[in-house]
């Protein structure tokens, strides 16, 4: 009981920590990574049931999630950052494009299950304390045959000036994403070296690792 009390306070104070690094970060002019959207995602845009519904944790200032509704699709955005999240909200106004926002730290967060057709972490990155119960969380929240599509950061990043984070716990690769998505048909999973073109932080060429994923 005391344990779980003092886990709660920990978990509560991490995640300040995190919307604060967050808030700061997107505490600028212009939109830290553009309004455009990731090009991996966009270049899986015939995966993406019409009409369908769109989770999209970590979706920051919002390109993405936006990009998704002007798809047609039904976007819930969940994100930490009452500053990103507030910029998000200004660029669907400004897109004419109707979309769902929580403000919720995602590792305490009450996730659905078998709610969504689609999920999609860009640049969503968790240590590997969190990634594998959250990855799970993502899978879980698919409806049965509903697809993931990620891009992330590889340990390979660490090297390039490019953006992403600086510590190794919070970087993806292959095999802890073939792991994590294990009861999920893996319809792609491969290293990448875009280009980045993303606003002034994801500038140059990266390292990224780019999974397709379909639940059961
Ligand atoms: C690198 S940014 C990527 C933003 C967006 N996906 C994009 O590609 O433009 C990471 C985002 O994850 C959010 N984030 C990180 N940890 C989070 C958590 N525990 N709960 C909710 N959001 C979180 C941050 O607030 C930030 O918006």
């Amino acid at each position: 009981m005391i344990w779980e009390a003092c886990f709660q306070i920990i978990q509560l104070w991490q995640g300040a920590i995190m919307s604060k690094f967050w808030d700061e970060k997107f505490n600028r002019d212009g939109f830290t990574y553009g309004t455009r959207p990731n090009a991996f995602l966009e270049s899986r845009s015939s995966l993406l049931k019409p009409g369908g519904s769109v989770l999209v944790p970590g979706d920051g200032e919002g390109r993405n999630g936006v990009w998704l509704a002007q798809q047609g699709l039904n976007v819930t955005a969940v994100d930490s950052s009452k500053v990103g999240q507030g910029k998000a909200r200004g660029l669907a106004e400004d897109s004419s494009v109707v979309m769902q926002f929580q403000l919720a730290d995602l590792l305490t967060w009450d996730w659905p299950t078998a709610a969504f057709d689609h999920v999609v972490s860009i640049f969503f990155h968790l240590h590997t304390d969190d990634r594998p119960r959250l990855h799970a969380a993502m899978l879980a929240a698919l409806k049965p045959g509903g697809i993931l599509i990620m891009e992330a950061f590889r340990p390979e990043q660490l090297a390039l000036s490019s953006g992403g984070p600086r510590v190794s716990e919070l970087l993806f690769d292959k095999d802890c994403l073939a792991q994590d998505f294990a009861v999920a048909e893996l319809l792609e999973l491969e290293n990448a070296s875009p280009i980045l073109d993303e606003g002034p932080l994801h500038q140059g060429l990266a390292a990224t690792v780019r999974l397709v994923a379909r639940r059961r």
